[in-house]
């Protein structure tokens, strides 16, 4: 069974791939590797960022491995905060005050359309394939559920009428956009038979 490294220190994002992996390859984890390094991302697209931070681990770790890079784009807000969806209300990297300051700013906005879009990069034996996913959704006007990370209690994905905190995981892995990016790299995998 192939064995690929997720470039990823979030645990939140770990646990999502797990739960969609299948018996196709063995995970292993940053710390599987003995990596305890933030790594790199420092682009201005999610895919310059996608791609730094897997050939970072591929080029220091000598692993077959993916990463993903997500933001989430709003409509109204040209397409903010995207790339910096992380850090949007500053450094502390704090998803209460980033979600409130989304909130502040569309607070005069009657569009609210906005998308969440994930750019996987798997380096496979020093090869470099990009796998987009994206869904679509509104962000609604207070937070609502506990589940999942990130902006997820104000994001209302296809109308489903309930934001992706309050889904179980299983529920949010059926519609997100990593799952989306990651099923399509799982689809590569098996087409190029390494899978
Ligand atoms: P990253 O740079 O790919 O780690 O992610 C950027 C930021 O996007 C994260 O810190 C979260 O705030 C947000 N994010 C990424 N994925 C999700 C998700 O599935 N739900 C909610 N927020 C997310």
């Amino acid at each position: 069974m192939p064995r690929l490294c997720f470039a990823t220190n979030n645990a939140h994002k770990l646990e999502e791939i797990q739960a969609l992996l299948g018996q196709d390859f063995e995970l292993l984890t940053l710390k599987d590797i003995n990596c305890n390094e933030e790594l790199p991302e420092t682009g201005d697209t999610l895919e310059k960022n996608s791609l730094q931070k897997t050939q970072y681990l591929f080029d220091n770790y000598g692993v077959n491995c993916f990463g993903d890079d997500t933001g989430l784009e709003v409509e109204s807000l040209n397409g903010e905060p995207g790339v910096y969806s992380a850090r949007y209300a500053g450094e502390q990297r704090n998803a209460e005050d980033n979600m409130n300051l989304l909130l502040e700013k569309l607070a005069d906005k009657s569009n609210r359309k906005a998308q969440f879009k994930s750019v996987i990069t798997l380096i496979q034996d020093g090869v470099i394939t990009q796998f987009e996913g994206a869904v679509e959704g509104e962000i609604i006007t207070e937070k609502r559920g506990n589940q999942g990370f990130g902006y997820d209690p104000i994001f209302v994905p296809e109308n489903l009428g309930k934001t992706f905190a309050e889904m179980s995981l299983a529920e949010k892995s059926t519609l997100s956009h990593r799952a989306r990016a990651f099923a399509k790299l799982v689809e590569f995998l098996k087409k190029s038979n390494v899978v």
